[in-house]
């Protein structure tokens, strides 16, 4: 978004807005009085969260930003995450309340008490002492998504060991060079996981990684599949190691400050980025957030939240938030389609998941599926539902609202990061009537901007930057070894604010909207057009599915805008021809104005995306610029270019 902020944003004429269900606002954990009181007093208002948790010693100064942008919370307090998430709720009695429901992809199970995960953890802990593990110490965690992933976590925690826990689908390359970054000692893994109905296997990409990285000591490895695996003199098997310890531990108060973990993000250049989270206030913000975005009653809630723990959601939403609060949830291994494509919505019946968190990429490809499906499961214990990790298209949260919370639930749509640790902006689901489509406003305690270029905030109705104009307690501390690059990445484009590389608008009521990366903006003829909001008006059709949207080299009007969409499941055959591409042309150009109108549209069968679900435009950009496609190691499913080249004889 470079000169002008005369941004084609406001076009969208999104005028829906779904007002909280009386009873839900009437027993809200978080009301609208919140907003007020954090203005007044920021910081007592977090350290007010701060006393969600509890403390070994509590802190004399609850923000030091004396040296920024390094910032410490609760300084001189300490805690142990671990025991906040497991001990501390078994003391009060909660031993026997379920932590997880647990269920294999297979349709095996294990329900896990905290009771049960106390002695786990404080078996793991043990292990991991007896490895020579110590307080300060890098494990890399290289797991599927089973009890031992959270349990190795947390075994971390209380002993001061800081996690990287690696996603299970990155390469060996990709392993490596974490662990090399982040200098581990110890690397946690499986022999293999269970996806899409076989057993996948682990090991052998560990044993490839660790074969070059001198600082692994040793190799601690899960039976979970019972597949071969080779077996090294540096590994360990943990059915062997961790099952005979004892399974009394004491946990070590830590300080606020003490790194809990670093999850690796790749960013769109260079080096992946170890984005280091620390104990106080990190713990303060998701244990906060998650009772307030999702209004949690541990007592009564089944909680689910269906990443995995490999990204930062899982981090912050399945394994510390919801532990820290004492709240039962469901961890699924494996793919939403196995054996079937109900599978989410049966477990959602099972279990009578009450909360439900997912990404907008599964709500499309569900669309893509068929309404009939979630039909035919009685989905009625749900009553607050999420979505992260992209702008959700209003038409896709409409549907999600519909047919998977029968046009009951409130939804809320999260904005945040890896960086942010927790989640920033939001409607809280008994105070904010949500619109479509919007991720609305900063939380009670978060102070977030959409600014030009000079950094001066943009009035209502006006697009830009978003920018967070205050520290926070979740806030990434650094980059791991690397302090220039922190200041450079996030806080060196506007003075004193973090910039997150988020477009965003603000809308007549002040409410904002997140348009995507800063960097996926296209500038046509002059304006600048979101990809977001071309491809929600797309997906608003309704034969349409999923769209992308990339601005390519255009002599006439700079760029031009090509979109790659995938018809809905029940659109039957007329989705092919010429005719159709034109009514989707016009539709576009109906809803957003003639200059949003692409120059190009093609059906496709998929869509290139990461691991984590975000739709890789660059591959696209390649494909509409008629340019040999890049580098592609980072696609979740490296056939799918193949699938799109097959369709368009020209991508090749
Ligand atoms: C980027 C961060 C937050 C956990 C998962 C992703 C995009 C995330 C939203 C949302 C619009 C969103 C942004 C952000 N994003 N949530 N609700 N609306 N965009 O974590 O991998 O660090 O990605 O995801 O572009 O900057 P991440």
């Amino acid at each position: 978004m470079s000169q002008s902020q005369e941004t084609l944003s406001n076009l969208l004429q999104e005028t829906r807005s779904f007002p909280p269900p009386a009873e839900l606002a009437a027993a809200a954990n978080v009301k609208a009085e919140a907003y007020d009181e954090a203005a007044a007093d920021r910081l007592g208002y977090w350290a007010k969260q701060a006393e969600r948790l509890t403390w070994s010693k509590r802190w004399d100064e609850i923000l030091d930003w004396s040296n920024p942008p390094f910032a410490k919370w609760f300084v001189g307090g300490e805690l142990n995450a671990a025991y906040n998430c497991v001990d501390r709720h078994v003391e009060a009695g909660l031993g026997a309340k379920i932590a997880y429901h647990w269920e294999g992809e297979p349709g095996d199970t294990r329900t896990l008490t905290y009771a049960d995960l106390q002695r786990e953890v404080n078996k793991a802990a043990n292990a991991l002492l007896e490895l020579g593990v110590r307080k300060g110490d890098r494990v890399a965690i290289y797991l599927p998504m089973i009890p031992e992933l959270p349990i190795s976590m947390l075994a971390c925690a209380r002993i001061g060991a800081t996690h990287s826990v690696v996603f299970g689908g990155f390469s060996s390359e990709a392993l490596r060079t974490r662990i090399d970054d982040a200098q581990a000692k110890l690397v946690i893994t499986a022999d293999g996981g269970y996806r899409r109905g076989k057993p996948s296997a682990l090991k052998p990409t560990v044993d490839e990684a660790v074969a070059q990285t001198p600082t692994i000591e040793h190799v601690l490895v899960v039976r979970r599949t019972g597949e071969d695996v080779a077996e090294n003199e540096r590994d360990v098997w943990w059915q062997d190691l961790v099952e005979r310890q004892s399974d009394q531990h004491t946990a070590e108060p830590m300080d606020a400050e003490h790194p809990l973990f670093i999850l690796y993000t790749s960013g769109t250049t260079g080096k992946p980025k170890g984005i280091l989270h620390t104990t106080g206030g990190y713990l303060t913000h998701v244990s906060y957030t998650h009772n307030a975005v999702f209004d949690l009653k541990p007592e009564t809630d089944v909680y689910w939240c269906s990443a995995d723990i490999g990204w930062v959601t899982g981090h912050s939403y399945i394994v510390y938030g919801p532990l820290a609060n004492g709240a039962t949830s469901v961890m699924y291994e494996g793919t939403p389609d196995t054996p079937n494509k109900g599978r989410w919505w049966d477990v959602i019946q099972k279990y009578k998941v009450s909360i439900f968190y997912t990404a907008p990429t599964a709500i499309r490809t569900f669309m893509k599926w068929g309404d009939d499906i979630p039909a035919q499961y009685d989905l009625s214990s749900l009553r607050v539902l999420g979505s992260v990790g992209e702008p959700i298209n209003p038409e896709a949260y409409v549907w999600y609202r519909e047919n998977i919370g029968a046009g009951r639930t409130p939804v809320v749509d999260t904005w945040w990061q890896t960086e942010t640790g927790g989640i920033m902006i939001s409607p809280l689901p008994g105070v904010t009537a949500a619109k479509p489509g919007a991720a609305m406003r900063p939380l009670p305690g978060v102070s977030a901007e959409v600014v030009d270029d000079q950094g001066e905030p943009v009035p209502n109705g006006g697009g830009g930057f978003l920018v967070l104009t205050e520290p926070w307690p979740g806030m990434l501390r650094t980059i791991w070894g690397d302090d220039e690059r922190y200041i450079k990445t996030y806080w060196s484009r506007f003075e004193g604010k973090y910039f997150a590389g988020d477009g965003a608008k603000k809308d007549e009521d002040g409410d904002i909207w997140l348009l995507g990366r800063v960097d996926d903006v296209m500038l046509v003829s002059g304006h600048n057009i979101s990809t977001t909001e071309v491809e929600s008006a797309l997906v608003s059709h309704p034969k349409v599915a999923e769209a992308a949207v990339v601005g390519a080299t255009d002599p006439v009007t700079g760029q031009a805008i090509v979109s790659f969409v995938i018809p809905r499941g029940s659109a039957g055959e007329e989705v092919e021809g010429e005719e159709f591409l034109k009514e989707l042309r016009d539709h576009v150009a109906k809803t957003l104005g003639p200059i949003a109108k692409p120059r190009q549209i093609m059906m496709v069968p998929e869509l290139p995306k990461t691991r984590s679900g975000k739709i890789m435009r660059r591959l696209l950009r390649d494909v509409a610029e008629n340019r040999s496609i890049g580098d592609v190691s980072t696609l979740a499913d490296s056939t799918v270019m193949d699938l799109i080249s097959e369709k368009l004889p020209s991508a090749k």
